[in-house]
């Protein structure tokens, strides 16, 4: 597996504070990598940090083997082009005059990519990817007129129109309920083996971390505590925290 994702030693202040520190993370192509821990503790920021929506204070960020902090403004944000970051709330955020086709293509009419035709294709193609299909009953409804999980699929649909190699998913099943969130989460995984997408699934829930992530990476209080491959961090916890989440997670 080629590594596409490589963070070493990112650490990101807000005004002064430490909201992250010394964190390392790999992510390959087609794996999907979890990031746990409580509220506070500086994953959002890590996402963050790799869309380039904040500035880390030290540490390199690395994609496709070119470091982000060393690129151009615009070579960086060709390089951003291959990634695509997924809020928790992002089907809340669907715009809401906009028909399904529109909202899933925008990211190409942002990117200047294809014109209507091939946009409108791109759509389908990304619409039948995330399995709202016949695609033809979904292209012309609005956000409002979905289901909590179709308005989420359209969200990945969105984030995947343009064919990123990297999707970075803040807590993007957090707001469902619990057997829409698994199926939320088998998909992110089958995009991953299908498509050879890396994800990076940021969540609180060590129990869907498992279910998907060949590898978890749990942080508390800005610092990465533990990382390590899925069977073993659950396993045997290196960590008192991590143990802590892992019995909270069992019940
Ligand atoms: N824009 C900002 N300005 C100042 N402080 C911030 C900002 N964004 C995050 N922080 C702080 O950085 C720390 C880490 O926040 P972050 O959002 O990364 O946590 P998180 O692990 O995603 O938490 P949650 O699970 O609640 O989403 C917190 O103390 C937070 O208050
Ligand atoms: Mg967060």
């Amino acid at each position: 597996m080629t590594t596409l994702l490589e963070i070493d030693a990112l650490t990101v202040e807000f005004s002064g504070v430490t909201a992250v520190s010394d964190v390392t993370l790999r992510i390959a192509a087609g794996e999907t990598v979890a990031l746990v821990g409580g509220s506070g503790a500086g994953k959002s920021t890590v996402a963050r940090a790799i869309a380039g929506l904040v500035s880390p204070a030290a540490g390199t960020i690395r994609f496709e083997g070119e470091e982000l902090g060393a690129a151009s403004r615009r070579r960086r944000r060709q390089l951003r082009r291959g990634m695509h970051l997924v809020f928790q709330d992002s089907y809340a955020a669907l715009p809401p005059t906009m028909r399904v086709a529109d909202i899933v293509a925008e990211p190409m009419v942002i990117h200047r990519q294809g014109d209507s035709a091939s946009r409108r294709a791109a759509a389908v193609a990304a619409l039948e990817s995330v399995r709202l299909t016949p695609t033809a009953t979904y292209l012309d409804r609005f956000a409002h007129e979905l289901s909590g999980g179709q308005r989420q699929r359209v969200a990945f649909a969105r984030a995947l129109v343009t064919r990123p190699r990297l999707l970075l998913a803040d807590e993007p099943a957090s707001g469902l309920d619990a057997s829409l969130r698994l199926e939320i989460v088998d998909l992110m995984t089958e995009l991953a083996q299908t498509q050879g997408l890396a994800v990076l699934h940021i969540t609180h829930d060590l129990a869907l971390a498992a279910r998907s992530c060949s590898t978890i990476v749990v942080m508390q209080d800005g610092r990465e505590v533990e990382s390590g491959p899925t069977a073993d961090v659950l396993n045997a916890p290196a960590h008192d925290y991590t143990a802590a989440l892992v019995a909270a997670a069992s019940g």
